[in-house]
């Protein structure tokens, strides 16, 4: 990789009697050309206000992030030379490092695009806190390597552990691709990992039966451990693919840390999921996720005993699902650059970026999960988050309405499809038509977040509707849009998921419909309470995009607050609801929001030890969980 020709470094600074402070900017020319007339764009998640206050510079424009600045007329940035400028007027303070720019560009006179690189945010005159260790040691009270933990074990260690596991002679072909499948997963995540499995007898390995046991529950497992034999009791597939996890699991533990860990030499478990729910959501439009990293979550969540991949689709910076019927929302839609309708957002600096998943993918990727007992329960984020399927489809829009007459929490004028325009449904029900067709999962999860409260409220069109339907307000226009979306996914067999903001307005039909409460724990309880099933996903412990510590160098978003891994592990989603309420309670979710999530070093940091203490608390019952034996395994785990 060549060296950048500008660099942007960057700080902020509290301002007395202002509550977001501001940046201080220092473009510097590494090239060995004189530049003048030119602009600068940042992306940053910490915004400004529309008028800040600059000095030496010239605010142009923003949009969501994207911000962008002239230098002052007839000012030369020689080469080796700074150009520094400063913007008041935030709307929010910085807090860590990962609050400034996280990209920049420069466009030249000529109208050229020119990454700029960026560093951290730096903090003007204060002391930089560096970021703690934030996993204690652990400590193991028994000496196996299961992760989640068991509902109940009684187990003997063994001296040694086997060379690999291999079926007894008879077994059929049905549990004998089981193991292989195992053993495909397990390749896939430890590449030089000695293989837990043979399908032939091998020297020093321990045979495995596998026992059909009608009683147990599908997702349910029994091992029983002696010195010459294994045996597997299950009733379903999911059930047998989650002991041999387990196995493999042992055996990984035992062969990396033959001091800590032991594979059983007799004894007992009996498993099975506290929760029928255990998702990991991942958000693929703010950030572009490949097939292949795609796949590699899922079999993470495979070797996590997580079952729902929740796949989020869309939003406003890009709509990444092929759909025949609308080329445009996966190309305008999914192509983000300087000189594209959708602006660079959230680390995008000169280069257009496009990124979608053909059907062909999206099959694939289906096939790959179900393959490992993982549901993907696809999302297109509707009626707000939209300015992505709005960009692609201009015909959408109530051309009445004015610009930039309301705007999302994240900075996006007008960016909801307008319920008022027969053609909304009309577009809807086509791309449904083709989801259904991809995806078999019983729910299709039609977002519902965050469409800000004053939305169409300035569209001719909308404000006719009210008066014909007798709607109040925005969230009396969102709930008659959900009741025909539920309606509609319902003639096709399907079941409405949302956030939980779904409900707001007078809401849907509850009964069957699945909501995620994201906003706070309560919500939850009060949804149940409506009647709705309940999948609990608060920001607050849950969303494994919030920073993980308060010192500035921690990285990460801070919305919702701090959520250190001891709390997303410790923190119980049944928490208070009532004994008659436990049973909409589904089951839990992390969520991988990816505004933040420049590269796979960040994923890693930020979604571990998460993911894993998410996954331990879907599976394993209260009473058994434990931190610090957690914290003592969770190592093991494949990073991403
Ligand atoms: C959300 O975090 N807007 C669901």
């Amino acid at each position: 990789m060549t060296s950048a020709l500008f660099r942007l470094d960057n700080a902020w600074h509290p301002i007395e009697g202002d509550a977001g402070g501001g940046f201080t900017f220092i473009l510097t020319n590494l090239s060995d050309a004189a530049v003048s007339g030119f602009k600068l764009v940042y992306t940053s998640l910490t915004r400004t206000i529309d008028a800040p206050v600059c000095d030496n510079a010239v605010y142009l424009r923003r949009n969501a992030n994207f911000h962008e600045f002239a230098a002052p007329a007839g000012f030369t940035l020689a080469p080796g030379a700074s150009w520094r400028f400063v913007v008041d007027g935030l709307l929010r303070p910085a807090r860590h490092r990962t609050d400034g720019a996280k990209s920049a560009y420069v466009t030249l006179a000529d109208g050229s695009h020119t990454t700029a690189a960026v560093g951290d945010l730096m903090l003007e005159g204060r002391h930089s806190e560096p970021a703690p260790i934030l996993l204690p040691q652990g400590e193991l009270d028994q000496p196996f390597s299961l992760q989640p933990w068991p509902a109940a074990l009684s187990l003997v260690p063994g001296a040694a552990f086997p060379v690999a596991l291999y079926p007894v002679p008879g077994t059929s072909a049905d549990d004998l691709r089981a193991i292989d499948g195992v053993l495909a997963l397990y390749r896939r995540l430890f590449a030089v990992g000695h293989v837990p499995f043979s399908l032939v007898s091998v020297h020093e390995g321990r045979a495995l039966r596998f026992v059909a046991k009608s009683e147990l529950a599908a997702e349910a497992y029994e091992l029983s451990f002696s010195a010459n034999e294994i045996l597997l009791s299950s009733s379903a597939a999911a059930g047998r693919q989650y002991g041999l996890v387990a196995l493999a699991q042992l055996l990984h533990g035992a062969r990396a840390d033959a001091e800590q860990f032991r594979f059983p030499l007799s004894g007992t478990i009996a498993d099975h999921p506290r929760y029928s729910w255990r998702g990991c959501h991942l958000d693929v439009s703010r950030q572009f996720y490949p097939v292949a990293d795609v796949t590699r979550l899922i079999d993470i969540m495979a070797w996590l005993k997580l079952n729902t991949f929740h796949w989020h689709l869309s939003d406003d910076e890009a709509w990444r699902l092929e759909i025949k019927a609308y080329p445009a929302l996966t190309t305008v839609g999914a192509t983000r650059g300087p000189d594209e309708p959708l602006l660079p957002q959230l680390g995008n600096s000169a280069e257009p970026v496009v990124g979608y998943y053909s059907q062909d993918e999206v099959r694939a990727i289906v096939a790959h999960a179900a393959a490992i007992h993982v549901e993907v329960v696809p999302e297109i984020d509707i009626p707000g988050h939209s300015t992505a399927a709005l960009a692609a489809l201009p015909e959408l829009v109530d051309g009445q309405e004015a610009p930039d007459s309301y705007r999302s929490v994240q900075g996006f004028p007008n960016n909801a499809l307008n319920p008022a325009i027969e053609l909304t449904y009309e577009f809807l029900g086509k791309v449904f038509d083709e989801m259904v067709e991809l995806f078999p999962s019983r729910y299709i999860h039609i977002g519902g977040d965050e469409v800000a409260n004053n939305t169409w409220l300035a569209s001719p069109l909308a404000k006719k509707l009210m008066a014909d339907e007798n709607l109040d307000g925005t969230f009396g226009i969102q709930s008659y849009f959900m009741k025909r979306i539920q309606e509609m996914l319902s003639a096709r067999g399907k079941t409405l998921a949302g956030w939980d903001e779904v409900s707001h307005g007078g809401g849907v039909a509850p009964e069957g419909t699945l909501l995620m409460a994201w906003q706070k724990p309560e919500v939850g309880i009060e949804l149940a309470r409506q009647g709705y099933d309940v999948v609990m996903t608060p920001g607050q412990a849950y969303y494994l995009d919030m920073v993980q510590a308060e010192e500035w160098q921690e990285p990460g978003a801070s919305w919702a607050g701090t959520v250190p891994p001891a709390h997303t592990y410790g923190y119980e989603a049944e928490g208070d609801f009532p004994e008659e309420l436990k049973g909409r309670m589904k089951g839990v979710q992390a969520c991988i929001w990816s505004e933040h999530f420049l590269n796979r070093d960040y994923f890693n940091h930020l979604v571990f030890p998460r993911l894993p203490a998410i996954a331990e608390a879907a599976w394993t019952p209260k009473s058994e969980k434990n931190w610090l034996r957690f914290a003592a395994i969770v190592s093991l785990n494949p990073r991403y």
